[in-house]
């Protein structure tokens, strides 16, 4: 019989999963999103759509994954042999493979922030200063597809040596510091002069920004910064042991994912109001921000430091499950094979990411459906491959799945009550399909 790993410990497998869980998608596509949809209203509905959608399908996943034991593609094999269920694992497979493309792009530019923070060439410019020379360091080709075949190499380097061992101890203080370092950018941002424009921005709801694609794309969000819809959950779930408990696991993910985005809007907006930018800047947002209120502060380039290598981290964490859902299924817990697939697939993903890398350079001009290639690329991963996936999830979990193993999955650590259980299961069974189908079509034009 196959070994299999397991965590270290229950903490570990928590840390694991929060560590898929944040990383870009709160720290620098939260802001940037909400900038580009009118702030307020979009967190509201993101809030909305993280409790009442990606909680429950969250908990969906774990009872596959620590129920079949098996990884993206085998869980769904083992519960349902037939009717070709498994196509749902290789999905999220092909979806990573896709978001970990452009993922890396972005990863790169932490790592090119790393590196001119280490060698002084960020001296005190202006807000907008900041913003030219970082739209200029990542035209130059070399420049961003070197820092994405960095923060790649790192991945293909951890993901190869194994799930976790290493991993699971460093996040345990990347975690907390994290958290500290947001709380002291924090204090800076809204103690900035005009800082309340921005805070009235953030948490003040102007309904009439709400439109289809608003709401699509903090549907897409919600699953993003949760890792949801393509089977990353369910392949670290079966990793962990029996004695868990799956609501409290799902309870505690969600919460530190909701306060990292709270953390990343506070710490961004009331600086970019401040500094006169425009919220809507994209992509670039947090990157023009983030050097200037560190420049604000008594040792800003050492906080700053500090600060990049958690967010390098927090983004390495999330790149990890992407690639190790893929060589999971592939290596089937084979050391050898893990290690040579590791490296093909991962070079196959620079490949595939070149063009995102160039999008803001020698291929800015390229627009397919008005969308740059990078922005193509996430909205077909967030917005619609995520989705999808999710749904085909939720319908796997509610309707094939037998009701009563859910119930006693549930139960193994926990001793969740029959009305929650029941609520869980009409939540995944009807709203989320049901939600999850509106919202696309409201996009497609079709309600209206
Ligand atoms: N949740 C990650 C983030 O917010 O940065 C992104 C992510 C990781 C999405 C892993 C999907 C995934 F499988």
């Amino acid at each position: 019989m196959e070994h299999r790993e397991h965590f270290a410990t229950k903490i570990g497998f928590i840390l694991a999963a929060a560590g898929s869980a944040i990383g870009l998608g709160a720290i620098w596509k939260f802001p940037y999103t909400a900038g580009q949809n009118g702030g307020g209203a979009f967190l509201l509905v993101f809030l909305l759509f993280t409790i009442i959608l990606a909680l429950p399908l969250l908990l969906g996943e774990f009872s596959v994954g620590r129920f079949a034991q098996q990884d993206a593609v085998r869980s769904f094999k083992k519960i349902a042999p037939d009717g070709g269920w498994h196509w749902i694992g290789i999905l999220g497979m092909v979806t990573c493979f896709i978001l970990l493309s452009f993922y890396s792009v972005i990863g790169g530019w932490i790592v090119v922030y790393l590196i001119k923070v280490a060698n002084g060439s960020l001296f005190d410019l202006s807000a907008s200063q900041y913003a030219d020379a970082f739209q200029q360091t990542i035209s130059n080709p070399y420049i961003s597809l070197g820092s994405q075949l960095i923060f790649l190499l790192l991945t293909i380097f951890v993901v190869a040596k194994g799930v976790q061992k290493g991993i699971e101890k460093t996040s345990s203080i990347m975690m907390p510091a994290l958290a500290i370092l947001f709380i002291i950018l924090i204090i800076r941002s809204v103690t900035l002069d005009n800082a309340v424009a921005g805070m009235k921005f953030l948490f003040v709801p102007d309904f009439s920004k709400l439109t289809s694609h608003t709401i699509l794309d903090a549907m897409g969000q919600s699953f993003f910064t949760l890792s949801l819809g393509v089977s990353v959950m369910i392949t670290y779930s079966s990793y962990l042991p029996k004695s868990a408990s799956l609501p409290r696991s799902a309870l505690s993910i969600v919460g530190m994912n909701i306060l990292v985005v709270l953390f990343a809007g506070l710490a961004i907006f009331p600086a970019v109001f401040s500094f006169g930018l425009e919220p809507d800047a994209g992509p670039v947002l947090l990157f023009n921000v983030l050097p200037t209120i560190f420049s604000q502060l008594p040792l800003g380039m050492i906080f700053f430091a500090a600060f990049l290598l958690v967010f390098l981290f927090a983004a390495l964490t999330s790149a990890f499950s992407m690639l190790e859902i893929i060589v999971a299924v592939i290596s089937q817990g084979n050391m050898q094979k893990r290690r040579k697939w590791s490296w093909i697939i991962g070079a196959a993903i620079f490949v595939v990411g070149i063009p995102s890398a160039l999008s803001y350079g020698v291929l800015s001009d390229v627009s397919i459906f008005g969308k740059s290639i990078f922005d193509l690329a996430d909205f077909t991963v967030s917005n619609v491959l995520m989705p999808i996936g999710a749904l085909l999830i939720a319908l796997f979990v509610s309707w094939k799945m037998k009701k009563s193993d859910l119930y006693t999955e549930m139960q193994q650590g926990s001793n969740i009550k029959k009305g929650i259980f029941n609520t869980w299961f009409f939540l995944i069974r009807y709203l989320a399909p049901i939600l999850i189908i509106a919202v696309m079509l409201d996009v497609l034009g079709i309600f209206s």
